[in-house]
């Protein structure tokens, strides 16, 4: 089963209060996304497989540990999961970075697909699909399914603000994969908004408001 993880460290609700507040700008927007990803980022991989290597220090020889196993990929959802990708890139500086552009559609609120690419081997790669808005759960949903149909099978995601439905949909509808967020609020209101969320991430992002 999915589970749900609530990264619900000091420093993450500090950051993600200020994002929340509609006064904050663009660009304190984007730096704070790109912190929070990066702090998420060290729960996400906390279990990453490691795997002995020897190494010489300047004093002695010594077994040290390695990341081993499957290499990595960071997806964002575009445009909004763009602004959480160079946080985590300077966690994981080779991992490879593959795009699905969704947008949702104003009246029906389902996802509609614009744009993928992916790196070749993603299949054989542990992936991190973020988007900081998990609403109704469409957008993960699809894209979760489309990563799979390119052959992923361990994938998690990452977001900022879920709200409950979303985390069940995606629950329901890929029970392998992990939800990591830093907060999970009320629901939605009648135009699928989570509440109290923090607006829309893209056009505060790229100040397209
Ligand atoms: C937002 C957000 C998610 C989606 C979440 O993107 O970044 O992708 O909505 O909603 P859902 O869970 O109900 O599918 P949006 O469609 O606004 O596109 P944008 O990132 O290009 O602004
Ligand atoms: N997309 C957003 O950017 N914000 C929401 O609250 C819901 C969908």
């Amino acid at each position: 089963m999915s589970e749900l993880h609530i990264v619900n460290h000091p420093l993450v609700a500090h950051k993600l209060s200020i994002m929340r507040n509609q006064k904050t700008g663009s660009k304190d927007f984007r730096e704070l996304l790109e912190e929070i990803s990066m702090l998420m980022g060290y729960e996400l991989t906390r279990d990453l497989p490691l795997e002995p290597v020897e190494i010489e220090t300047p004093l002695a020889r010594m077994q040290a540990s390695t990341i081993s196993g499957k290499k990595l990929a960071i997806v964002p959802i575009l445009r909004a999961g763009l602004g959480m990708v160079d946080g985590l890139l300077r966690l994981l500086p080779v991992a490879k970075v593959g795009h699905i552009g969704l947008y949702r559609d104003p009246d029906t609120h389902l996802p509609v697909e614009y744009y993928c690419k992916l790196p070749p081997d993603i299949g054989e790669r542990r992936v991190i699909l973020a988007d900081p808005m998990l609403a109704t759960g469409g957008s993960a949903a699809d894209a979760l399914t489309l990563l799979k149909q390119h052959g992923c099978r361990k994938i998690r995601f990452m977001c900022l603000v879920a709200a409950p439905e979303g985390v069940r949909r995606v629950q329901s509808e890929h029970p392998d994969v992990d939800i990591f967020t830093a907060a999970l609020d009320q629901g939605l209101n009648d135009h699928a908004y989570i509440v109290p969320g923090l607006g829309d991430a893209g056009d505060r992002i790229f100040g397209t408001l």
